[in-house]
């Protein structure tokens, strides 16, 4: 099939590339000329493990371009995927902007029957005000359909060729049977449904997901008070098939260009139906203050934070991606430095996108984890990179003015620590906190 995708952020460019994996043509669109002519010249603007060279052998495969003329690139395809961004309005409200352009300039080159996708997240209804807005511009035939993407950053190739499900939700029969026969080799687990059950099904599974890392965080803090540990915890309540036993890890809250956005969003969405979504805002207000935690056991041992320097190890909002949005990092740090404390901060690859995002000056960005935790008052570790596993607790204890060490993201056990000198605090564990 001939596939022209609109917006070559996460979703759209991983989509566009493992369709063409997949044997389909694909061109990938985007406004931004600066970005095509990168992608066109070899370099990938996201740090995702795989993503450049399945993107190089489809190329040359032929399969695979990227443009910027979204009309030629809409007129040439069969299906048009809506791929682009629906970053939150101040009030959480998803911004349809982008969406609303793309489906203007999708009617505009229509040049017969299409098939119109839309894998951004988009509040329930959008996808028929897409097709009214379709329909203003041109007098050609479509269907339109949605198909949430549910992939994840550092995961997300794996995620886009092995789903664990594919929602499809249309009304028009055609587009059922061409948008199965394009995604039946990934999974035999294909949902069919209603438009707006379908654009309903992805802000619900975010935001299920998002309640279970803030349940989570509640019952890791109250581990703390009562003496039990939350590892042992979420591990014995996973084995349990109708929990399940992922995303229950204690830390200092989810972050990312997803959950935050998508929670607020589905709240305004029932508010704006008079429903008022209570536990979702549970659910948000604790992820809030759940960060602050670190910070908060950060004062009560170094009695205050002015004049200290803290080291910081992990700035983007989960490992293998270098994507800062909403990372817990960007409120931590502001946070320790509104204190007074100097932070000293590392990252393996996100320190220039945190940077850019933080805007301050007064952060001392480190080329590696040693500069970072070197002579501080106290190290704290904010993302879980694998690479911070390999540094001996014995090194960590040598550069460390202080001992103190802050693991917001329960990265050691308890035996690794006991060998060591080391003060050390965690998420929800006995006598490590
Ligand atoms: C999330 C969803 O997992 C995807 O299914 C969805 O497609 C995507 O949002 C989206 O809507 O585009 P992503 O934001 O890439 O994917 O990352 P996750 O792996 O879900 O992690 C999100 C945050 O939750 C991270 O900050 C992570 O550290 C945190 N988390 C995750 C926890 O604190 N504990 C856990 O047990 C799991």
């Amino acid at each position: 099939m001939k596939i022209a995708v609109i917006g070559t952020g996460y979703v759209g460019l991983v989509s566009g590339v493992c369709f063409s994996e997949l044997g389909n043509e694909v061109v990938c669109v985007d406004k931004i000329a600066a970005k095509i002519e990168r992608l066109n010249g070899g370099e990938v603007p996201i740090y995702e493990p795989g993503l450049q060279s399945m993107i190089a052998s489809n190329k040359e495969a032929g399969r695979l371009r990227f443009a910027t003329d979204l009309n030629a690139s809409v007129k040439w395809s069969d299906i048009v995927i809506i791929a682009v961004g629906t970053p939150s309005l101040p009030n959480g409200q998803a911004n349809l902007g982008y969406v609303e352009e793309a489906a203007r300039e999708i009617g505009n080159a229509m040049n017969g029957y299409k098939i119109i996708v839309t894998k951004s997240t988009v509040p329930v209804g959008t996808n028929e005000k897409i097709a009214n807005i379709i329909a203003n511009h041109t007098e050609k035939p479509f269907d339109v359909a949605s198909v949430p993407e549910f992939l994840r950053e550092g995961t997300a190739i794996q995620d886009t060729l092995h789903p664990d499900r594919i929602v499809i939700g249309t009304d028009s029969p055609k587009a059922r049977e061409r948008l199965v026969e394009l995604h039946k080799s990934l999974t035999p687990d294909i949902i069919v449904t209603d438009i707006r059950s379908a654009e309903m099904i992805k802000y619900a599974s975010n935001a299920f997901l998002a309640t279970k890392i803030s349940f989570i965080n509640e019952i890791a803090n109250i581990c703390e008070k009562v003496g039990a540990d939350v590892t042992k915890v979420a591990s014995g309540m996973g084995y349990d098939k109708r929990i399940g036993s992922s995303f229950l890890k204690a830390g200092i809250g989810y972050g990312g260009s997803c959950f935050p956005k998508d929670t607020q969003a589905l709240v305004q969405i029932a508010g704006q139906m008079d429903y008022d979504f209570k536990l979702l805002k549970s659910v948000i207000e604790v992820n809030r203050d759940q960060r602050l935690n670190v910070v908060r056991k950060l004062e009560s041992l170094l009695d205050g934070l002015a004049g200290t320097t803290i080291g910081v190890w992990g700035l983007a909002f989960k490992p293998d991606t270098d994507d800062v949005r909403e990372s817990p990092a960007l409120e931590i740090i502001a946070a320790l430095e509104r204190r007074g404390a100097q932070v000293k901060a590392y990252d393996p690859i996100a320190g220039d996108n945190f940077r850019e995002i933080y805007g301050s000056n007064t952060v001392i960005y480190c080329d590696n984890a040693k500069e970072a935790a070197w002579q501080s008052d106290a190290l704290c570790i904010l993302t879980e990179w694998q690479e911070f596993l390999q540094i001996p607790l014995t090194d960590i204890e040598g550069w460390l003015k202080l001992p103190y060490l802050i693991d917001g993201r329960n990265i050691y056990d308890e035996g690794q620590v006991a060998n060591t000198n080391l003060v050390y605090y965690s998420v929800g564990r006995p006598g490590m906190n």
